[in-house]
């Protein structure tokens, strides 16, 4: 056979399995092979230690649900995006062009999530965020494939504000890294704060992952607020902490923050942290059945304690089995797939959870206190409940393109 026969012949083996149905691939995949499964996370750098209480967290759910999706066996995929903006398209396109994944879970970091984004528009790959909080995932940029399953960057920070002028701090100054998270979360301490009558004297930043904090601390020292608010996460979390303490900031100026700051990292902060208050959709503390096994297990499993990022991981693999048993393990199935993933209750140690339109949780947000190196829930008000929230306003103006890409 001439090479031009060849190729005429293969074409028309094409043609006719395409017009036959035969050629479609995930779906031929999902009756055979295994779920493939991608991770983009931080593995290295100040958010490694979130990167692998994620994993673990996903990892023990679908565990505990029998280690299948839809009663299929899993095969990982991994990489390391290392909080990196930069290589964030990059890395994604790995997962999905080279390993072909069926879904990718990530990430952490709001910068190198807009990259995620904008592979699983392009692609339509199943994207869960198990953290990133940036507000455009969920809302400008949001799409019927990918689905959150943390919070949006303002939803702590709606909460903090009115607490702290509750406990009478009316001035206060505003501190984080200069990227999305910390912008955001700012928007939503903001807006709270000034409802509630306070005032900011400043808002100071640093570039993320800069942990050089002391002449911040200096200018605020000589500022004189009544109260200092945050977001820091992960280990530059734990070295703004102690920084504060040994500047001597700690017993003259109330430190606050969005909860990520005592999140992970008690034990590292060790007695610095004691006492801040922060402003969360998890508490170690929370006194129900689910939570306390929640803990047991996970402590038993990866000896160490989970924190609202084991929590978040948990909740994704809970999310993922439960839309992969609704089409029997075929993900292709993407109309039924999102049908189920947009009506699913996760019953999470955080507390009963469910998507709102937009695809992001609507949950509680809780008052806490560090005590004794754990956050403790303070029991003001009953339920220690300070907001329940979707991570946006009502009625949202992006919505109905949302609803539209998602139809
Ligand atoms: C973010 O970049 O969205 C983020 C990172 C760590 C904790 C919370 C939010």
């Amino acid at each position: 056979m001439t090479t031009r026969r060849l190729v005429i012949s293969r074409s028309a083996v094409l043609v006719g399995a395409a017009s036959t149905g035969l050629l479609r691939p995930s779906s031929a995949r999902a009756q055979s092979g295994r779920v493939r499964v991608g991770l983009m996370l931080p593995y290295t750098g100040t958010y490694a230690q979130l990167g692998v209480a994620i994993e673990n967290g996903v990892r023990m759910a679908i565990d505990q649900q029998g280690g299948l999706l839809g009663g299929r066996a899993i095969e990982w995929f991994k990489v390391d995006d290392e909080s990196e903006p930069g290589k964030g398209v990059e890395n994604a396109s790995k997962l999905v062009q080279r390993d072909k994944v069926d879904v990718l879970i990530g990430t952490v970091h709001s910068g190198v999530q807009m990259g995620i984004q904008k592979v699983a528009r392009d692609t339509g790959v199943l994207n869960l965020i198990p953290n990133a909080g940036v507000h455009a995932a969920t809302r400008a940029l949001c799409c019927a494939n990918v689905f959150r399953t943390s919070f949006s960057n303002a939803q702590p920070t709606l909460a903090l504000g009115k607490a702290m002028v509750d406990r009478g701090h009316r001035r206060a100054v505003w501190i984080t890294w200069k990227y999305a998270a910390g912008d955001e979360a700012f928007e939503g301490f903001k807006q709270s704060y000034t409802a509630a009558g306070g005032s900011i004297v400043k808002e100071l930043g640093l570039p993320f992952p800069n942990v050089e904090f002391q002449a911040l601390l200096t200018e605020i020292a000589a500022l004189k607020p009544d109260a200092v608010a945050c977001f820091f996460a992960g280990g530059g979390a734990a070295k703004f902490i102690r920084d504060y303490v040994a500047a001597g900031l700690k017993n003259k100026i109330a430190l606050y923050g969005s909860g990520f700051l005592t999140e992970g990292m008690l034990d590292a902060a060790g007695p610095a942290a004691e006492g801040i208050i922060t402003t969360m959709h998890y508490s170690d503390s929370l006194d129900t059945p689910r939570n306390k096994q929640f803990r047991l297990e996970y402590a038993k499993t990866f000896r160490s304690q989970p924190d609202v990022y084991a929590v978040q991981g948990y909740d994704t693999g809970l999310l993922l089995v439960q839309g992969a048993n609704a089409v029997k393990g075929d993900l292709s199935a993407k109309p039924a797939l999102y049908k189920a993933l947009e009506a699913a209750v996760i019953d999470s140690p955080r507390g009963k959870w469910r998507m709102s339109r937009a695809h992001n949780p609507v949950q509680d947000i809780y008052l806490r206190r560090v005590e004794n190196g754990e956050n403790k829930v303070i029991r003001a008000g009953g339920h220690g409940r300070a907001t329940r929230s979707a991570g946006h306003a009502r009625p949202a103006p992006w919505l109905r393109h949302c609803f539209a890409r998602a139809s």
